[in-house]
């Protein structure tokens, strides 16, 4: 993909420049910063332009408050760990477009930093509202699109912004591209994708994209139980999203049509009761009563049988709950597996970036992406509304 203008070209002293962070990170349940690796990797930008003496407001979501304000997501622990790590304070405007946004941005001095509320809790941005994102670019002179993770969406923030401001990349977007890039084109096969994670409705039409490029999809997860549950196995008391049974039918006439294999898990690990030992029982027959977190020790090898004769891999979504240890062992154990297997391999996620920490399975990877959906629909060559928008450079 083409490279995008830089955010080191830009003249920005004394100037207002609205950056678009993606600080949507894992949280604890008292709200502090579960893991910080997507501001970690936004760091580099904003030394920049405190360095270029640029007044720099950061916009970005956090979780999915449907654009009302709920303080559960706000912002202000992701304001709090930044600050702990620019070594400087970071305001937070309690708004967006209203009386504590203009006056904290008026208040900026050249080099400083002011972030404003989550985006989503107002209801123009993720309807990419005109009247919002013009307020929103009111608010800056330029625009710098830093969010990687959040490229996908066709938002207020990421589109309706940078088409009203003279725009251009951040440092981690464009490392973003130049990594995943290669995946665009001729990889080197077999090319494995390796999918799980919770977002089932929303993963299952981007697998779709998959078929035809890749040669094996391995699918783990609760992205495996609607795939499961269509099969007919008895899933016992597992969480399995329902009313997904045509669109599983349908992907799998269509992956028959593109020749791309899908592998299933036939052994999970379940739990009888809440807090209970981890059992394995074969995938069509889970205990009545039992909810099933977990993949089963034959199909991490069947899983693993196959990453071994692969030469690229793509990795999305851990393959069980992967936070507790009862059931992180099938991501670890297939994880690690990857370590041994030569090729070039890319984990993708907010999430999986964590896990991979904290298995510690980073020496499975060529590189890890601060995007989930983004970086699945832009290795499967869709045109990203957040880059699309961009000059290239
Ligand atoms: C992500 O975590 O994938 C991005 O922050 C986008 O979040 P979303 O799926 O809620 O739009």
């Amino acid at each position: 993909m083409a490279e995008k203008r830089s955010v080191t070209e830009a003249a920005v002293r004394g100037r207002r420049v609205l950056v678009r962070v993606d600080f949507n990170v894992p949280q604890r349940p008292d709200g502090s910063v579960a893991d910080d690796r997507r501001i970690v990797e936004a760091l580099p930008t904003l030394k920049h332009l405190e360095a270029a003496g640029a007044k720099t407001v950061l916009l970005s979501h956090l979780g999915r408050p449907n654009g009302k304000r709920d303080m559960a997501y706000s912002l202000r622990p992701v304001a709090h760990r930044l600050s702990a790590l620019l070594g400087r304070p970071v305001p937070i405007a309690d708004d967006l477009v209203g009386i504590h946004a203009i006056e904290g941005v008026t208040r900026l001095s050249n080099g400083g930093f002011l972030m404003l509320e989550n985006l989503r809790f107002h209801p123009g941005e993720e309807a990419n509202d005109p009247t919002f994102a013009a307020e929103l670019a009111r608010l800056g002179d330029l625009f710098v699109e830093e969010a990687f993770g959040t490229v996908h969406r066709a938002h207020a923030s990421t589109v309706g912004v940078p088409k009203r401001l003279p725009s251009c990349a951040g440092l981690l977007v464009q490392k973003e591209i130049r990594a995943l890039t290669p995946l665009l084109g001729q990889t080197e096969r077999p090319y494995v994708a390796l999918m799980g994670g919770a977002k089932v409705s929303d993963k299952l039409p981007l697998l779709a994209s998959f078929l035809g490029r890749v040669d094996t999809l391995l699918i783990g997860g609760a992205l495996a139980f609607p795939f499961l549950a269509a099969d007919g196995a008895d899933l016992g008391a597992t969480t399995v999203e329902g009313g997904l049974a045509p669109v599983v039918a349908e992907f799998r006439e269509a992956a028959r049509a593109a020749g791309t294999a899908i592998g299933l898990p036939t052994d999970l690990v379940f739990e009888r009761t809440a807090g209970a030992v981890g059992e394995v029982a074969p995938a069509s027959r889970i205990p009545a009563g039992a909810r099933a977190f977990d993949i089963g020790p034959a199909t991490r090898q069947r899983f693993l049988d196959v990453l071994q004769s692969s030469r690229t891999v793509f990795w999305n979504g851990p393959l069980g709950l992967a936070e507790d240890p009862r059931f992180s062992e099938g991501t670890r154990e297939v994880l690690a597996g990857l370590a041994d297997v030569p090729g070039f391999h890319v984990a993708a996620g907010g999430d999986s970036a964590r896990v991979v920490e904290t298995l510690g399975v980073r020496g499975s990877f060529q590189y890890l992406s601060t995007g989930g959906g983004a970086a699945l629909e832009f290795v499967q060559g869709a045109e990203l509304p957040g880059l699309a928008v961009l000059p290239d450079a």
